[in-house]
């Protein structure tokens, strides 16, 4: 299976998912990372681990089907059948879910259908809730709202902060990302 991951940010889930493949726990083949943000601390990620990277950014181009197609240009020289967003601060268009629907999950910081969007761990601190967690998703053309794969429970402590339970959210992150990948390969035709 050759995969790509597409991210904007630190990359801590790419680099949790680098590490399950070359651990050989997550049977896949990391083929590309995608980064819409030049600056991006993922792209040192891709680099240290040999990964190729296709690195743009949107305003160079006149609307999201353009950068899409380039995209998926670089997908297919890649020969990537699945793609992973870590990360990615974008939604997909409809040029990328036309050839990889079904194809495309995500991970969220929260139990979805709650706090969909931006800044998930902050709006489970605003709500007051004492329970959030982490969602595993296939994606579609909203926003946070394709099918669920996996979830899993994080508790939100009397005097959590934003710091620690981002912190408690991620360490789940990078043990599930991985694992469900895995099954999901192993249960699955793709
Ligand atoms: C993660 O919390 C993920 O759930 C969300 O964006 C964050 C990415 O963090 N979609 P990182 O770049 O993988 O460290």
């Amino acid at each position: 299976r050759q995969i790509a991951i597409f991210a904007s940010g630190s990359g801590s889930n790419f680099q949790a998912i680098v590490d399950a493949v070359q651990a050989g726990t997550l049977k896949a083949n990391i083929g590309l990372l995608v980064c819409d943000q030049p600056g991006a601390f993922v792209i040192h990620r891709a680099q240290s681990a040999g990964i190729p990277a296709f690195v743009f950014r949107a305003k160079d181009y006149e609307n999201k089907q353009a950068f899409e197609r380039e995209i998926q240009r670089h997908l297919e020289a890649a020969g990537v059948d699945f793609i992973v967003l870590a990360g990615y601060m974008r939604l997909i268009g409809p040029t990328l879910l036309e050839s990889y629907g079904g194809r495309i999950v995500n991970i969220h910081p929260s139990l979805l259908p709650a706090f969909p969007g931006k800044d998930a761990v902050g709006q489970a601190l605003e709500a007051g809730v004492k329970i959030t967690g982490v969602t595993v998703h296939y994606v579609d053309a909203g926003m946070d709202t394709g099918e669920i794969i996996e979830q899993e429970i994080v508790r939100i402590s009397t005097g959590e902060t934003r710091d620690s339970l981002q912190e408690k959210i991620q360490h789940v992150e990078h043990h599930l990302y991985p694992v469900t990948l895995n099954h999901l390969f192993l249960t699955t035709g793709y």
